[in-house]
């Protein structure tokens, strides 16, 4: 019998360099335990220095998706995992197709088990909210939260680069991470027993981790996110933390997103135009369909595609066949862009910073909401949707997998339409705009079929 004892719950290279060893060896997975060491050393001193047989020179090969799912399965909380996927492993070798086999239990099962911890790492994203411990420059921001699977390292990362110029801290069971403004950092996580209630987050924060933080480091930093851009509250003057409960949070409801939005301050766009432009549509939504930004009407009216565009996409829904009163229409940016001229505002196409800064809610309204698919029109919408500059022409018409079973679905921009000169080249597009939404509307006839 093989005992192996991982590193640390989180031990994807220990897990791969003993389990090719185990393989080249012939070790069936009935003769091998897995369990992981509480807070010692790398595993590499002890499964594989240890381990009684040899590690080859040479590698076998293993499909890029099993590693891809192997590298998510590893932080999921059930116990099993290591063994599940050393099973797998070995039946790969036989059966080199075996994942395609979507039918195979175990198959199923490591899915179902990365599609879990995918979402939490989107669920930890989307609810961790930071409170201010202490004041002005030695203020610190401290996150309470209890993840269902083992994500925070996973997650910290996105919490760095946008909460770049504050240290902060996200206190779990698990593990706790901290950034100083320079590097992320892992500590043991608090036991249940010593889960802080009101102002002992404080008082734990200022007895275990104060020391790590170097604030010189971030006061010497030009700041590009103050916290009040960040839409982070701090309860109060005072440096009482709140309770847990009320930093803990789930996805919030269309409603409270829109309340908060509507003092974003993430960007500058929000200090020439005249309001948020959130989202607009039902919480139930099967679609959400994600424009650029509001354009002057927009921006007046507080609601999107209200304008030249928002007519142009009323009518192509109708063709298409989709009410829009049943889907959720919302922009990539929610501020106005623009620059005078005389009495016009001239709208502005928004840049990278401006999308990602503003991509927070986009974010926030797709975990709220959950639906089937997601419509990105128009470039921005596309680089909003899938986090990167994504072309139009090659990606348009077809759908496309996003996290947690979501589709995506890229066409054009309804302005684009109104902009063709030609009205033989306007008829067509706007005659391929529709096809696309088609794509939509059979979307949805199909999962409410399957729903009957
Ligand atoms: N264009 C957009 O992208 N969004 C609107 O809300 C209006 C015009």
């Amino acid at each position: 019998m093989h005992h192996i004892i991982l590193g640390s719950e989180t031990d994807f290279d220990g897990w791969r360099t003993t389990a090719r060893a185990l393989v080249w060896n012939d070790v069936t997975p009935d003769y091998v335990t897995w369990t992981v060491r509480d807070h010692g050393p790398d595993l590499s001193e002890i499964s594989t220095a240890k381990a009684p047989f040899e590690v080859p020179e040479g590698t076998f090969n293993v499909p890029a998706k099993f590693v891809e799912l192997a590298k998510a399965v590893i932080l999921h909380r059930d116990a099993e995992r290591f063994a599940l996927l050393y099973r797998l492993l070995c039946r790969l070798r036989r059966d080199h197709d075996l994942l395609e086999v979507a039918d195979d239990p175990e198959v199923a099962r490591i899915h179902a088990m990365a599609k879990a911890v995918h979402h939490e790492v989107q669920r930890t994203r989307t609810s961790i909210r930071f409170r201010e411990i202490g004041r002005e420059h030695k203020s610190h921001f401290v996150a309470w939260f209890e993840p269902q699977h083992h994500v925070v390292e996973l997650a910290a990362p996105f919490f760095a680069s946008r909460y770049a110029d504050m240290p902060w801290s996200i206190l779990t069971p698990d593990v706790c991470a901290h950034w100083d403004g320079h590097a992320v950092s892992i500590t043991p996580g608090i036991s249940e027993a010593e889960m802080p209630a009101g102002h002992r987050l404080e008082e734990i924060w200022q007895r275990h981790y104060a020391a790590i933080f170097n604030p010189a480091r971030l006061a010497a930093k030009k700041s590009r996110n103050p916290p009040e851009a960040l839409t982070i509250k701090p309860t109060s003057d005072s440096a009482t933390p709140p309770e847990p409960a009320m930093i803990r949070r789930n996805a919030d409801s269309l409603s409270t997103l829109r309340e908060e939005a509507a003092d974003c301050r993430a960007c500058h766009l929000y200090k020439h135009a005249t309001q948020t432009v959130f989202g607009q549509g039902p919480q139930s939504a099967q679609v959400v369909l994600v424009g650029e930004q509001p354009g002057d009407k927009e921006d007046l009216a507080g609601k999107p595609f209200v304008g030249p565009a928002g007519l142009m996409l009323d009518r192509a829904l109708i063709e298409a066949g989709i009410d829009r009163k049943k889907v959720y229409v919302t922009n990539a940016v929610k501020h106005f862009k623009f620059v005078p001229r005389g009495k016009i505002r001239l709208h502005q196409k928004p840049n990278t910073p401006e999308i990602k800064a503003c991509r927070q809610w986009y974010e926030r309204e797709l975990a709220s909401i959950k639906p089937d698919l997601v419509v990105a029109m128009g470039a921005t919408a596309a680089q909003c949707v899938f986090n990167k500059l994504t072309p139009i022409n090659k990606n348009r018409g077809h759908l496309i997998d996003l996290d947690e079973g979501i589709k995506a679905l890229v066409t054009v921009h309804p302005s684009y339409l109104l902009r063709l000169p030609d009205e033989e080249a306007k008829a067509r597009e706007y005659q391929r705009f529709v096809e696309d939404l088609k794509i939509a509307a059979d979307l949805l006839r199909k999962r409410a079929q399957a729903a009957a």
